[in-house]
């Protein structure tokens, strides 16, 4: 794992910006009703906002989500990341995913729902007000950030399309675009990359889908147009540029349950009890705390420091097992 060694400091001037205008990599322009549960992404023509590595959204929530909790800079989170569709280095994503076009984008809605469809991405966000919400990430890896992520609630989109009493799981797939994610081309995963939650915890109120962050749309190497955010559980569940949600009865192979089963398993849940088979889980360490020679670390939480807000899911689950 490469150190870095930037310091942890928040960047007061995205954070800070996140209620000026705006525009939208979504291409929407929508109005939002007093009060009530639009959404505005609008169209801006300031290209130096664009060029800036990012347009700004508008009309976000603010939320008491990680209320005292100091995010990481704009910087430290676009420039550290996983994403494998563009290569295996940390900071393979940020230099890589120019290639992806998150604009237009389509979000296929199958299996076991009523309204299935192929929709266009402004209409699965549209309807519904933006929030900020500061969020711990931990990552199976070990290490550590927070993150204001703007989005919505997955709850409320999945409800609209109405799923069925057979629909016990949601499976995600990012997508599959070997000219768009050119590391596709290679055998790393078996791609497209795919996770999946129970119903229960995609209908977790802390369950986000993310179209930005600090204010600003997805960068492409965050995820964008649009991923997952559940923050209890670790990063890799957190699938990025999802192109297709389904309803389904049984439960699915996760990408990294698919590459290594006894090493990653279907639920994924931060737990500083359960170690990884190559390394411990108790601590993580902060990207960009400390330094090079003694970098910051902290206690993991269990779930995340979420344990009020979902542990009640697993009542009855052995932990250790269902890893
Ligand atoms: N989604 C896709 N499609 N491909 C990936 O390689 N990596 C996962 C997750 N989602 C990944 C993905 C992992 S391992 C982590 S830790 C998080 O994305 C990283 O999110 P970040 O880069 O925004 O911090």
């Amino acid at each position: 794992m490469k150190k870095i060694t930037e310091h942890h400091i928040t960047d007061e001037k995205y954070y800070l910006n996140r209620r000026k205008f705006i525009s939208s990599g979504l291409g929407l322009t929508a109005t939002i009703g007093a009060g009530a549960g639009g959404l505005l992404l609008a169209n801006s023509s300031n290209s130096a906002e664009r060029t800036k590595g990012g347009s700004l959204l508008d009309k976000v929530k603010m939320t008491d989500y990680g209320k005292g909790l100091k995010p990481h800079s704009f910087k430290q989170i676009s420039n550290y990341n996983n994403f494998y569709e563009f290569g295996t280095g940390k900071r393979d994503p940020a230099k890589n995913a120019h290639t992806l076009k998150p604009k237009p984008w389509h979000i296929k809605v199958s299996g076991e729902c009523l309204k299935k469809g192929n929709y266009d991405l402004e209409d699965f966000i549209a309807p519904y007000q933006l929030e900020q919400r500061i969020y711990r990430f931990r990552c199976v890896e070990a290490w550590s950030m927070i993150i204001p992520w703007v989005g919505v609630p997955l709850a409320s989109v999945l409800k609209s399309f109405e799923p069925t009493s057979k629909a016990k799981y949601v499976v995600f797939e990012t997508l599959l675009d070997p000219e768009q994610m050119p590391w596709q081309k290679r055998p790393i995963l078996n791609w497209p990359y795919t996770e999946g939650l129970t119903i229960a915890e995609a209908m977790n109120p802390l369950s986000l889908l993310a179209v930005g962050l600090y204010g600003k749309v997805l960068p492409n190497q965050n995820g964008a147009p649009i991923r997952l955010v559940v923050p209890w559980k670790y990063g890799f569940k957190n699938i990025k540029s999802i192109v297709s949600i389904n309803f389904s009865e049984t439960q699915p192979i996760n990408t990294w349950q698919d590459q290594a089963a006894k090493e990653y398993g279907f639920y994924a849940n931060v737990n500083p009890n359960v170690d990884h088979p190559r390394w411990s889980q108790a601590r993580e360490r902060v990207i960009g705390g400390g330094s090079f020679f003694a970098p910051e670390k902290r206690k993991t939480e269990l779930f995340n420091g979420y344990k009020d807000e979902v542990s009640h899911l697993y009542a009855g689950v052995d932990l250790r097992k269902n890893y």
